[in-house]
Protein backbone atom coordinates (compact mmCIF):
# COMPACT_ATOMS: atom_id res chain seq x y z
CA UNK A 1 0.00 0.00 0.00
CA UNK A 2 0.71 3.59 -0.58
CA UNK A 3 0.84 4.65 2.85
CA UNK A 4 0.67 8.65 4.51
CA UNK A 5 1.51 9.48 7.19
CA UNK A 6 1.46 12.87 9.37
CA UNK A 7 2.96 13.37 12.77
CA UNK A 8 5.88 10.60 11.64
CA UNK A 9 8.31 12.85 13.53
CA UNK A 10 7.87 11.16 17.46
CA UNK A 11 5.71 9.30 19.46
CA UNK A 12 3.25 6.69 18.08
CA UNK A 13 3.19 8.51 14.63
CA UNK A 14 6.92 7.00 14.17
CA UNK A 15 6.36 4.29 15.57
CA UNK A 16 3.51 3.71 13.04
CA UNK A 17 5.36 4.89 10.45
CA UNK A 18 8.18 2.45 10.55
CA UNK A 19 5.89 -0.40 11.38
CA UNK A 20 4.58 0.29 7.73
CA UNK A 21 8.04 0.52 6.20
CA UNK A 22 8.93 -2.66 7.70
CA UNK A 23 5.77 -4.49 6.95
CA UNK A 24 7.22 -3.35 3.06
CA UNK A 25 4.61 -0.52 2.69
CA UNK A 26 5.34 2.48 0.40
CA UNK A 27 5.88 5.33 3.64
CA UNK A 28 5.59 9.14 2.55
CA UNK A 29 6.09 10.66 6.10
CA UNK A 30 4.94 14.30 7.23
CA UNK A 31 6.05 16.76 10.27
CA UNK A 32 7.33 19.96 10.76
CA UNK A 33 10.74 19.21 11.79
CA UNK A 34 11.67 16.82 8.61
CA UNK A 35 13.48 17.68 5.69
CA UNK A 36 13.25 16.18 2.56
CA UNK A 37 15.17 13.01 2.89
CA UNK A 38 14.57 9.00 2.56
CA UNK A 39 15.45 7.48 5.74
CA UNK A 40 14.71 4.64 7.71
CA UNK A 41 12.91 3.61 5.11
CA UNK A 42 10.32 5.81 5.17
CA UNK A 43 10.40 8.91 2.65
CA UNK A 44 10.22 12.34 4.78
CA UNK A 45 8.58 15.63 3.71
CA UNK A 46 8.06 19.00 5.81
CA UNK A 47 4.19 19.05 6.50
CA UNK A 48 2.56 21.41 8.72
CA UNK A 49 -1.41 20.23 9.26
CA UNK A 50 -2.45 23.46 10.18
CA UNK A 51 -0.86 25.52 7.02
CA UNK A 52 -2.72 24.96 3.62
CA UNK A 53 0.28 25.82 1.48
CA UNK A 54 2.53 23.27 3.33
CA UNK A 55 -0.32 20.46 3.18
CA UNK A 56 -1.17 21.18 -0.70
CA UNK A 57 3.51 20.95 -0.64
CA UNK A 58 3.17 17.45 0.87
CA UNK A 59 0.53 16.46 -1.69
CA UNK A 60 2.35 16.97 -4.51
CA UNK A 61 5.63 15.52 -3.16
CA UNK A 62 3.75 12.40 -2.28
CA UNK A 63 1.69 12.17 -5.43
CA UNK A 64 5.29 12.28 -6.94
CA UNK A 65 6.24 9.42 -4.93
CA UNK A 66 3.59 7.03 -5.05
CA UNK A 67 1.13 8.27 -7.69
CA UNK A 68 -2.07 7.40 -5.61
CA UNK A 69 -2.53 6.66 -1.52
CA UNK A 70 -4.14 3.81 -0.20
CA UNK A 71 -4.08 4.70 3.23
CA UNK A 72 -3.92 8.48 5.07
CA UNK A 73 -2.82 7.93 8.60
CA UNK A 74 -3.87 11.37 11.02
CA UNK A 75 -1.05 11.05 13.70
CA UNK A 76 -0.09 14.50 14.22
CA UNK A 77 -1.15 15.86 17.84
CA UNK A 78 -0.48 18.26 20.13
CA UNK A 79 -1.76 18.26 24.22
CA UNK A 80 -1.99 21.29 26.25
CA UNK A 81 -2.36 20.68 30.51
CA UNK A 82 -4.34 23.93 32.38
CA UNK A 83 -7.45 24.56 33.68
CA UNK A 84 -10.36 24.78 32.10
CA UNK A 85 -10.55 28.40 33.58
CA UNK A 86 -7.04 29.09 32.88
CA UNK A 87 -6.60 28.15 29.46
CA UNK A 88 -6.77 30.82 27.19
CA UNK A 89 -9.09 30.99 24.27
CA UNK A 90 -5.32 30.84 21.92
CA UNK A 91 -4.64 27.79 23.56
CA UNK A 92 -7.43 26.45 22.88
CA UNK A 93 -7.18 27.09 19.54
CA UNK A 94 -4.06 25.88 18.87
CA UNK A 95 -4.69 22.43 20.24
CA UNK A 96 -8.04 22.35 17.79
CA UNK A 97 -6.33 23.70 14.72
CA UNK A 98 -3.74 20.90 15.22
CA UNK A 99 -5.62 18.13 16.66
CA UNK A 100 -8.67 18.26 15.11
CA UNK A 101 -8.81 21.19 12.11
CA UNK A 102 -5.35 19.32 10.98
CA UNK A 103 -7.08 16.19 10.16
CA UNK A 104 -10.10 18.28 8.67
CA UNK A 105 -8.14 19.82 6.55
CA UNK A 106 -5.90 16.68 5.54
CA UNK A 107 -8.69 14.97 4.41
CA UNK A 108 -10.36 17.51 2.25
CA UNK A 109 -6.84 17.34 0.48
CA UNK A 110 -7.09 13.74 0.10
CA UNK A 111 -10.53 13.15 -0.24
CA UNK A 112 -10.76 13.71 -3.79
CA UNK A 113 -7.88 11.81 -4.80
CA UNK A 114 -9.46 8.40 -3.33
CA UNK A 115 -13.08 9.29 -4.57
CA UNK A 116 -11.36 8.96 -7.98
CA UNK A 117 -9.35 6.19 -7.28
CA UNK A 118 -12.42 4.56 -5.86
CA UNK A 119 -10.92 3.21 -3.14
CA UNK A 120 -8.91 4.35 -0.03
CA UNK A 121 -8.75 3.81 3.89
CA UNK A 122 -8.45 7.01 6.30
CA UNK A 123 -6.96 6.11 9.60
CA UNK A 124 -7.35 8.76 12.54
CA UNK A 125 -5.64 8.65 15.69
CA UNK A 126 -8.00 9.67 18.76
CA UNK A 127 -7.21 8.98 22.15
CA UNK A 128 -9.26 7.00 25.37
CA UNK A 129 -10.03 10.91 25.52
CA UNK A 130 -11.99 10.79 22.74
CA UNK A 131 -13.92 9.03 24.74
CA UNK A 132 -14.11 10.80 28.77
CA UNK A 133 -13.40 13.59 30.27
CA UNK A 134 -9.49 13.79 32.33
CA UNK A 135 -8.53 16.64 34.42
CA UNK A 136 -6.42 19.41 33.59
CA UNK A 137 -6.67 17.80 29.34
CA UNK A 138 -10.02 19.71 28.33
CA UNK A 139 -8.24 21.56 25.32
CA UNK A 140 -6.89 17.78 24.05
CA UNK A 141 -10.03 15.76 25.21
CA UNK A 142 -12.42 18.05 23.49
CA UNK A 143 -10.10 17.93 20.64
CA UNK A 144 -10.34 14.07 20.18
CA UNK A 145 -14.13 14.32 20.99
CA UNK A 146 -14.24 16.81 18.12
CA UNK A 147 -12.72 13.95 16.20
CA UNK A 148 -14.88 11.00 17.31
CA UNK A 149 -17.98 13.47 16.28
CA UNK A 150 -16.48 13.79 13.12
CA UNK A 151 -15.47 10.49 11.96
CA UNK A 152 -18.87 9.24 12.55
CA UNK A 153 -20.25 11.51 10.00
CA UNK A 154 -17.06 10.82 7.61
CA UNK A 155 -17.77 6.99 7.29
CA UNK A 156 -21.30 7.67 6.43
CA UNK A 157 -20.50 9.79 3.82
CA UNK A 158 -17.82 8.37 1.69
CA UNK A 159 -18.36 4.58 2.18
CA UNK A 160 -20.12 4.53 -1.13
CA UNK A 161 -17.09 6.08 -2.55
CA UNK A 162 -14.85 3.15 -1.61
CA UNK A 163 -13.85 5.02 1.42
CA UNK A 164 -13.45 3.49 5.09
CA UNK A 165 -12.41 5.32 7.92
CA UNK A 166 -11.09 3.88 11.51
CA UNK A 167 -10.55 5.87 14.89
CA UNK A 168 -7.41 4.00 16.71
CA UNK A 169 -8.21 4.77 20.24
CA UNK A 170 -4.62 4.53 22.59
CA UNK A 171 -4.90 4.45 26.01
CA UNK A 172 -1.24 5.48 27.65
CA UNK A 173 1.55 4.72 25.41
CA UNK A 174 5.41 5.19 26.41
CA UNK A 175 6.65 7.43 23.24
CA UNK A 176 4.97 10.74 23.22
CA UNK A 177 7.53 13.90 23.96
CA UNK A 178 7.49 16.13 26.43
CA UNK A 179 7.91 18.73 23.36
CA UNK A 180 4.38 18.64 22.44
CA UNK A 181 3.12 18.49 26.10
CA UNK A 182 2.94 21.90 27.00
CA UNK A 183 1.49 23.76 29.72
CA UNK A 184 -1.09 26.50 30.04
CA UNK A 185 0.41 30.16 30.55
CA UNK A 186 -2.85 31.10 32.88
CA UNK A 187 -1.23 28.64 35.74
CA UNK A 188 0.97 30.46 37.40
CA UNK A 189 2.43 29.46 40.85
CA UNK A 190 0.09 30.66 43.10
CA UNK A 191 -3.13 29.25 40.75
CA UNK A 192 -5.87 28.19 43.18
CA UNK A 193 -5.69 25.05 40.80
CA UNK A 194 -2.43 24.50 41.49
CA UNK A 195 -2.26 21.84 44.32
CA UNK A 196 -4.82 19.80 42.15
CA UNK A 197 -2.90 20.10 38.76
CA UNK A 198 0.21 18.94 40.48
CA UNK A 199 -1.52 15.79 41.56
CA UNK A 200 -3.69 15.64 38.02
CA UNK A 201 -0.63 16.21 36.02
CA UNK A 202 1.91 13.83 38.34
CA UNK A 203 -0.51 10.70 37.89
CA UNK A 204 -1.11 11.95 34.06
CA UNK A 205 2.80 11.45 33.63
CA UNK A 206 2.87 8.49 35.65
CA UNK A 207 0.69 6.47 33.14
CA UNK A 208 2.48 7.58 30.55
CA UNK A 209 6.01 6.75 31.19
CA UNK A 210 4.70 3.10 32.21
CA UNK A 211 2.42 2.90 29.29
CA UNK A 212 1.89 0.45 26.84
CA UNK A 213 4.50 -0.33 23.68
CA UNK A 214 4.10 1.55 21.00
CA UNK A 215 5.94 -1.02 18.75
CA UNK A 216 2.92 -3.18 19.19
CA UNK A 217 0.25 -0.29 18.56
CA UNK A 218 2.09 0.43 15.33
CA UNK A 219 2.32 -3.35 14.11
CA UNK A 220 -1.56 -3.33 14.96
CA UNK A 221 -2.11 -0.32 13.29
CA UNK A 222 -0.58 -2.31 9.76
CA UNK A 223 -2.90 -4.77 10.63
CA UNK A 224 -5.72 -2.94 10.87
CA UNK A 225 -5.08 -1.52 7.99
CA UNK A 226 -4.21 -4.26 5.62
CA UNK A 227 -7.73 -6.04 6.21
CA UNK A 228 -10.12 -5.74 3.26
CA UNK A 229 -12.92 -3.99 5.80
CA UNK A 230 -11.26 -2.18 8.58
CA UNK A 231 -12.76 -2.19 11.87
CA UNK A 232 -13.86 1.36 12.52
CA UNK A 233 -13.11 1.58 16.07
CA UNK A 234 -9.49 0.14 17.32
CA UNK A 235 -8.77 0.61 20.57
CA UNK A 236 -5.33 0.12 21.97
CA UNK A 237 -5.92 -0.15 25.85
CA UNK A 238 -4.92 -1.29 29.28
CA UNK A 239 -7.69 -3.54 30.83
CA UNK A 240 -8.15 -0.85 33.59
CA UNK A 241 -8.53 1.87 30.74
CA UNK A 242 -11.11 -0.38 28.54
CA UNK A 243 -12.75 -0.48 32.53
CA UNK A 244 -13.08 3.13 32.53
CA UNK A 245 -14.63 3.45 29.28
CA UNK A 246 -17.39 1.09 30.27
CA UNK A 247 -17.87 2.05 33.39
CA UNK A 248 -18.42 6.11 32.04
CA UNK A 249 -20.94 4.40 29.72
CA UNK A 250 -22.81 2.70 32.26
CA UNK A 251 -22.45 4.50 35.96
CA UNK A 252 -24.09 7.52 36.52
CA UNK A 253 -21.92 10.37 35.86
CA UNK A 254 -21.51 11.88 39.65
CA UNK A 255 -20.63 8.05 40.41
CA UNK A 256 -18.06 7.95 37.33
CA UNK A 257 -16.97 11.68 38.41
CA UNK A 258 -15.78 10.19 41.66
CA UNK A 259 -13.98 7.69 40.94
CA UNK A 260 -11.88 9.46 38.03
CA UNK A 261 -11.41 12.10 40.57
CA UNK A 262 -9.66 10.08 43.08
CA UNK A 263 -7.07 7.99 40.47
CA UNK A 264 -6.22 11.55 39.27
CA UNK A 265 -5.77 13.14 42.67
CA UNK A 266 -5.71 10.81 44.96
CA UNK A 267 -7.40 11.74 49.08
CA UNK A 268 -7.04 14.98 49.75
CA UNK A 269 -4.67 15.84 51.89
CA UNK A 270 -5.70 17.15 55.57
CA UNK A 271 -5.54 21.28 56.34
CA UNK A 272 -3.95 22.11 59.65
CA UNK A 273 -6.82 23.32 60.91
N1 LIG B 1 1.37 8.72 23.39
C1 LIG B 1 0.20 8.38 23.92
O1 LIG B 1 0.14 7.79 25.00
C2 LIG B 1 -1.07 8.67 23.16
C3 LIG B 1 -2.29 8.26 23.73
C4 LIG B 1 -3.47 8.52 23.05
C5 LIG B 1 -3.44 9.14 21.79
N2 LIG B 1 -2.25 9.53 21.27
C6 LIG B 1 -2.28 10.20 19.96
O2 LIG B 1 -1.25 9.69 19.14
C7 LIG B 1 -0.73 10.72 18.29
C8 LIG B 1 0.77 10.84 18.54
O3 LIG B 1 0.98 11.28 19.88
P1 LIG B 1 2.31 10.91 20.69
O4 LIG B 1 2.09 11.43 22.05
O5 LIG B 1 2.62 9.48 20.58
O6 LIG B 1 3.42 11.69 19.88
P2 LIG B 1 4.26 13.03 20.16
O7 LIG B 1 5.61 12.61 20.63
O8 LIG B 1 3.48 13.96 21.00
O9 LIG B 1 4.41 13.60 18.68
C9 LIG B 1 3.52 14.51 18.08
C10 LIG B 1 3.77 14.51 16.59
O10 LIG B 1 2.90 15.46 15.97
C11 LIG B 1 3.67 16.28 15.09
N3 LIG B 1 3.05 17.59 14.97
C12 LIG B 1 2.72 18.48 15.95
N4 LIG B 1 2.18 19.58 15.42
C13 LIG B 1 2.13 19.38 14.06
C14 LIG B 1 1.70 20.14 12.95
N5 LIG B 1 1.17 21.37 13.10
N6 LIG B 1 1.82 19.62 11.70
C15 LIG B 1 2.35 18.39 11.51
N7 LIG B 1 2.79 17.61 12.53
C16 LIG B 1 2.68 18.11 13.77
C17 LIG B 1 5.06 16.33 15.73
O11 LIG B 1 6.08 16.58 14.76
P3 LIG B 1 6.75 18.02 14.39
O12 LIG B 1 6.94 18.80 15.66
O13 LIG B 1 8.02 17.63 13.72
O14 LIG B 1 5.77 18.65 13.47
C18 LIG B 1 5.20 14.89 16.22
O15 LIG B 1 5.65 14.06 15.17
C19 LIG B 1 -1.50 12.00 18.66
O16 LIG B 1 -2.59 12.16 17.78
C20 LIG B 1 -1.99 11.70 20.06
O17 LIG B 1 -3.15 12.42 20.37
C21 LIG B 1 -1.08 9.32 21.93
Amino acid sequence: MNVWITGASSGLGLHTAMAFAKAGHTVIAGARSFREEKRDGMYCFPLDVTNDASIRAFVEHAKQISGSVDCLVHCAGILMLGACEETTLEEYSKVMNTDFFGMVRMNQAVLPLMRAQGKGKIIMFSSINGLLGIPFQSAYTAAKHAVEGYAECLQMEVQDFGIQVCLVEPGDHRSGSEAYRGHTSGMKDDSVYGDLFRRGTGKIHHDEQNGSDPDRLGRRVVHASEKKHMPFRLRVASPDQHLAVLLHDILPPFLNHRILSSYYFGKKEKSDG
